[in-house]
């Protein structure tokens, strides 16, 4: 074997001659090694060995003749068989390599090196494509996923608006409904003594002013103020020639009177105010020193709200028009709970009613 063969197998050429008889002739072993056929053979039939030339005759003798160049097939493959059958590519090319001896050169490049890492490469190509295929449809999913999460989030939303939107209204005439049950009751005493006829209402907005300058809570304001509202419902029980009786009442009819405080606690103690409405009612005429009724509370037993509702009673009745009694003036009543302050009243109490009149210019409207 030639070095110049040695450098062509070494680049994967493997050479041989054809003849207008189409019979290959082998020089070396190379050629032979690569096609998987007995190496001693020096000519073969080229059907029998390369059938791709069948079919190409009449070009391979042009170029036999001079009249063409060369003529080549590319990527030719087959299993060659051998201990190991392998899978081999290679091109073809028969060229005219000016011998004049009726032969042209046949050259086989052996491509299979390439063609394989070409076709793996193809391979890893086609993956990628895949993946990026099921990476863009996923990302597809995740987008109508996104879009559908935001359609359900603005719909729960919106239910949640709703929702909320139906409480407040429904809490809104919950507060209605109360405040005018409140009221219902508050008129339907007033009905049977109409001398007192906004007595309870006027005692409400005295009452509710010294708990907001006391700084009680919005709430306890609201609980003072319903408490006002409804702090005589239990004169309802007293005969109405008693109320609006023009001189002093006997001491028998004093004791009746004296039961509205009581009776006021009875006729509520089963509503669940969210305040002790019952009790600020049933301790509205206890007094400081233990000499008010019904049980002569004293002092600290008294639940300040009742200290708030007495101070705003007392001064709302004196200032007044009663039956019994001609209208005094609000200074008169304001001298009255400042005389007995810390004594019948509220010592706090009385200083803010006081301070309310006098300094802040508190009026009841007409
Ligand atoms: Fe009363
Ligand atoms: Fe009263």
């Amino acid at each position: 074997m030639s070095e110049g063969s040695l450098i062509s197998q070494r680049f994967g050429i493997h050479q041989a001659r054809i003849g207008r008889d189409f019979v290959i002739h082998f020089y070396g072993s190379s050629l032979q090694k690569f096609l998987g056929i007995d190496a001693d053979i020096n000519t073969a039939k080229s059907s029998d060995v390369l059938p791709e030339i069948v079919g190409i005759e009449r070009i391979i003798n042009t170029i036999i003749d001079g009249g063409s160049r060369e003529t080549s097939i590319k990527r030719i493959n087959r299993i060659v068989d051998g201990p190991l059958p392998a899978e081999v590519f290679f091109d073809l090319f028969i060229i005219n390599d000016d011998r004049g001896d009726d032969t042209a050169a046949l050259v086989i490049r052996d491509v299979t090196g390439e063609t394989l890492i070409r076709q793996s490469l193809q391979q890893r190509r086609n993956e990628i494509h895949l993946l990026q295929q099921d990476l863009s449809e996923k990302n597809i999913q995740l987008m109508k996923s996104q879009k559908e999460l935001r359609e359900l989030n603005k719909g729960l939303e919106k239910a949640v608006d709703n929702r909320t939107r139906e409480l407040k209204e429904s809490i809104e005439f919950s507060r209605r409904l109360f405040s005018q049950t409140v009221n219902s009751l508050m008129s339907a005493l007033e009905k049977r003594d109409p001398y007192t006829a906004g007595h309870q209402q006027r005692v409400a907005l005295l009452a509710e002013a010294i708990g907001r300058e006391l700084g009680l809570s919005e709430h306890a304001i609201e609980g003072i103020s319903v408490a006002s509202r409804l702090h005589d419902i239990g004169k309802i029980y007293v005969p109405s020639e008693f109320l609006t009786k023009p001189l002093g009442l006997s001491e028998a009819e004093f004791t009746v009177i004296k039961t509205h405080s009581s009776v006021g606690f009875d006729i509520l103690r089963d509503i669940e105010f969210p305040w002790p409405v019952a009790t600020i009612i049933l301790q509205h005429h206890e007094k400081c020193d233990g000499s008010g009724y019904p049980f002569g509370l004293k002092g600290e037993e008294i639940l300040l709200e009742s200290k708030i509702v007495t101070v705003a009673d007392v001064v709302e009745a004196m200032a007044t028009y009663r039956p019994y009694r001609f209208s005094s003036s609000i200074e008169s009543a304001l001298e009255e709970i400042e005389m007995n302050s810390g004594i019948l009243y509220g010592e706090n109490v009385v200083k803010t009613c006081i301070s309310l009149f006098r300094k802040k210019g508190f009026k009841w409207n007409a």
